[in-house]
C-alpha cells in the first residue's frame, strides 16, 4: 500500500483533534451477558466531522458497545460524555435527545410507503384540520434528500422498490432530519453491491462536511479503511487500540483484529497483546 510507503515517523502522528472537545466519549464501558464479558472496560471517542471505524471479528463486541451508546442496552459500568458533559443514556429516547441516531443493518424502513412517509414515521406532520400533510412532508423530504443525495428522484415510490443504496439514503435522511449529530452505522454496506457501497461512501462524505460524527461498524476492514479518519479495534470485548488510518497499514490493522497486536502507529488499549 502507498500508505505504508509514505509513512514517515514511527508512532502516532500529530493529533488534528488536539485541544478539541469530543462530540462523544465512552469511558471504561463494561457489560456482561451471563458470564461473557461482551464489552470489557472499553473507551473510545469521536470528534465533529470525523468517521471512526469500529472494527473487530464476529462477536468482538462492536454492536454491543454501540447499543450501549444508543441506549438499547444498559451498561454495567462506565460513563458516556457528549460535548464534554456526562450524559444520561438509559434508553433510546435519551440517546436521541443527545442527537445520537443509529442506523441498523436492517434499516427498519416501512417498505410499503414512500420516502417522505418513512422520514416522518411516527412524527407525521398534520394540517390544521388534523389530516396528514403529505405535501409538506414531501417538500421537506425533497429538501433533505436534495442535500444528501441530489440524484434521488423516486419520491413517489414505496421504498421496497428502491435499490439498497437508495434505501440507505432514506434511512440516513430520517436519522439526520431530526438533528442527529452522532450517527452510528452498523454494517451499512454489508448487503450492498460495489456501486451502492460507493453511494453510501458519498453520503458519508456529505455528512462529514456537515460536521456530523460517524461511528462506522464493520467486521470488514476494506469497507471502512478508505472512509474512516481513525479506526478503533475490538477483540473479545476489549479495545486493542485506536489509530489514524494514515498512521497504519491495512496489514497492521488486520494484525490488530486477528492477533490483538497493536502497531507503533496506534494507541494501545487494554485488549492489546503485551509487547
Ligand atoms: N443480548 C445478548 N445476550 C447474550 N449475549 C450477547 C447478547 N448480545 C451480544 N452477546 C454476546 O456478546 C458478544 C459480543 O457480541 P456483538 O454482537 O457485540 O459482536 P459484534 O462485534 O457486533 O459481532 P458481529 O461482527 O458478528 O456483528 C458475543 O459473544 C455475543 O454472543
Ligand atoms: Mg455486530
Amino acid at each position: 500500500m502507498a500508505k505504508s510507503a509514505t509513512k514517515k515517523a514511527k508512532g502516532p502522528s500529530a493529533d488534528p483533534n488536539a485541544g478539541k472537545t469530543p462530540l462523544v466519549e465512552m469511558k471504561d464501558i463494561s457489560i456482561a451477558f451471563g458470564g461473557i464479558k461482551a464489552v470489557d472496560h472499553a473507551s473510545c471517542d469521536l470528534y465533529p466531522g470525523e468517521v471512526v471505524g469500529l472494527l473487530g471479528h464476529n462477536g468482538a463486541g462492536k454492536s454491543t458497545l454501540i447499543k450501549i451508546l444508543s441506549g438499547a442496552y444498559p451498561r454495567d459500568s462506565g460513563q458516556i460524555f457528549v460535548d464534554g458533559q456526562e450524559a444520561t443514556v438509559a434508553n433510546p429516547r435519551d440517546a436521541k435527545g443527545y442527537g445520537i441516531e443509529t442506523i441498523y443493518q436492517t434499516l427498519a424502513l416501512a417498505d410499503n410507503v414512500d420516502a417522505a412517509a418513512n422520514l416522518y414515521l411516527g412524527r407525521e406532520l398534520l394540517t390544521r384540520w388534523g389530516t396528514l400533510d403529505d405535501a409538506a412532508m414531501e417538500a421537506e423530504t425533497r429538501k433533505v434528500m436534495g442535500r444528501l443525495n441530489p440524484n434521488f428522484q423516486r419520491f413517489k415510490d414505496p421504498v421496497k422498490q428502491l435499490s439498497g443504496g437508495q434505501r440507505q439514503s432514506v434511512a440516513i435522511a430520517r436519522a439526520i432530519h431530526f438533528n442527529a449529530r452522532i450517527l452510528i452505522m452498523d454494517e451499512p454496506t454489508a448487503a450492498l453491491g460495489p456501486q451502492e457501497t460507493e453511494q453510501v461512501g458519498e453520503l458519508i462524505h456529505q455528512l462529514k462536511a456537515d460536521g456530523i460524527g460517524i461511528f462506522l461498524i464493520s467486521h470488514d476492514i476494506h469497507d471502512v479503511f478508505d472512509l474512516a479518519d481513525r479506526v478503533t479495534v475490538m477483540k473479545n470485548g476489549a479495545i486493542v487500540g485506536s489509530a489514524r488510518t494514515e498512521d497504519v497499514t491495512k496489514d497492521e490493522v488486520l494484525g490488530m483484529i486477528i492477533l490483538g497486536k497493536c502497531p507503533d502507529g496506534a494507541i494501545p488499549g487494554p485488549g492489546a497483546l503485551a509487547a
